[in-house]
């Protein structure tokens, strides 16, 4: 993984993302807007594919982290195959060039129309987490005279140690399979001419930089897989899912090389053909929101800095409490430090980005950064209070190219019908 440091950096006393200043950023596309190093991307996907180079292994992308076109085209053309949950990141994975053949379809509620267009795309396997949902698949597989490949999602109920909401590896939550539960399905697919059992796998969370509950979720597959195996049926994947975390603040992730060195050990007996799904690894540090300041005003307890991005932009903060670092892109010199929210124009209390951050007062004008906004950032983004979507901009070297443009304000009612 690269350090973002290298990519976003301050040069004269500017921010810039590789060689471009943020300043001229802002002036060529605008505030706010998600800016993204090419360098860094690009870096990302060659470290992970190298530190998995001795092992046969599938990485597939998590589309729902990061889902523009133009920058899932160069994830496909860097050798990834493609992750995931609906029918819409099928369309765009297959328009910006993913393989079917390295797809596969996780997710807890899959619909008929999704598994039919998966099943006439041809993609790799669906990762099942629910019986009525391999009644589907078969069903449908049938209706088209084919065999669907599937995988069974266990849950094999690890705690992740990370935030409560993106925790998936628990029998607390709604995801995957008990292992006991697993003994029908496996007979059902047995006798279904329209099902084909590929393998098994597991997703336990997401942002994990614990690297022992993966080597857990590794191991236990392993061990389930060779039961099944010695029962008889063949195996020829071990999905893994994604969740290695990356830095925000001052966490300590496993870099990707400790990551694949601990998976690869645990599957190695099995020679079995791993699969993982990355999502927040690969693009988390990748991308910046470039906001400007509207204005200043000071409570009797607080700062509030009002910065033209806001929760619709990035709703990360609000929702998980967690952090992204926040500087200005014109390192300012002395004055006294206070503590300052960072909020924005949306009418609720928790619309803010950043909270209690010690740093000299911004001014109106001023421009700002968060960090880390690659994964789950412009992807989740909404129109709430009828804002148009932030554009996102691709910087390569001394260039840039906007990605998404701005949405117009027509686009927010482009479908209501009056
Ligand atoms: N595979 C499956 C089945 C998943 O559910 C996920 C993420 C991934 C792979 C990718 O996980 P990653 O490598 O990115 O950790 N919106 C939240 C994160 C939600 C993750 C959900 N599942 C956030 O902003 O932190």
């Amino acid at each position: 993984m690269v350090k973002d440091i290298e990519c976003f950096a301050v040069k004269h006393g500017v921010y810039h993302c590789e060689g471009v200043p943020l300043t001229q950023l802002a002036r060529a596309v605008g505030t706010p807007a998600y800016i993204y190093s090419q360098s860094a991307l690009e870096a990302n996907c060659a470290g992970l594919i190298r530190a998995f180079a001795g092992y046969p292994t599938l990485p597939c992308f998590a589309v729902k982290a990061m889902s523009n076109l133009t920058l899932l085209r160069h994830i496909f053309g860097a050798g990834f195959g493609a992750d995931l949950v609906s029918g819409g990141e099928l369309q765009r994975s297959l328009l910006a060039g993913a393989r079917p053949d390295q797809i596969v379809f996780s997710g807890v509620g899959k619909q008929s129309e999704e598994i039919d267009q998966a099943l006439a795309a041809g993609i790799l396997m669906f990762n099942v987490e629910s019986p009525y949902e391999l009644d589907l698949i078969a069903t449908l597989a049938g209706q088209r005279g084919q065999r669907a490949a599937v995988s069974l999602r266990v849950n094999p109920n690890i705690d992740a140690k990370t935030n409560a909401k993106i925790a998936t590896g628990l029998y607390s939550t709604k995801f995957g399979l008990p292992e006991a539960a697993l003994p029908p399905l496996l007979d059902r697919i047995g006798r279904d001419p329209h099902l084909e059992l590929v393998g098994i796998g597991c997703h336990i969370g997401s942002q994990i930089v614990d690297i022992q509950p993966l080597r857990d979720a590794a191991r236990q597959m392993v061990r389930l897989a060779s039961h099944l195996q010695q029962q008889g049926h063949k195996l020829r994947y071990l999905d893994l899912g994604g969740g290695l975390g990356i830095r925000y603040d001052q966490e300590v992730p496993p870099s990707f090389s400790d990551y694949a060195d601990a998976l690869i050990q645990a599957v190695r007996p099995s020679g079995l053909h791993l699969i993982i799904e990355p999502g927040r690894a690969l693009v988390g540090n990748t991308a910046i929101l470039l906001t400007k300041v509207l204005g200043v005003k000071t409570t009797p307890e607080r700062h509030f800095v009002i910065v033209d991005a806001a929760m619709n932009d990035l709703i990360r903060p609000t929702l998980y409490g967690s952090y992204h670092e926040i500087s200005p892109v014109v390192a300012a010199a002395g004055g006294e430090e206070v503590l300052c929210d960072f909020v924005g124009p949306i009418c609720e209390t928790g619309d803010f980005l950043a909270k209690g951050r010690r740093m000299r007062l911004p001014a109106g004008g001023d421009l700002m950064l968060l960090r880390s906004c690659g994964a789950y950032g412009a992807s989740m983004a909404s129109q709430y209070n009828s804002r148009p979507r932030a554009p996102e901009v691709l910087v390569s070297g001394t260039s840039h190219q906007i990605v998404r443009r701005r949405e117009t304000p027509a686009a927010l009612w482009a479908d209501e019908l009056v």
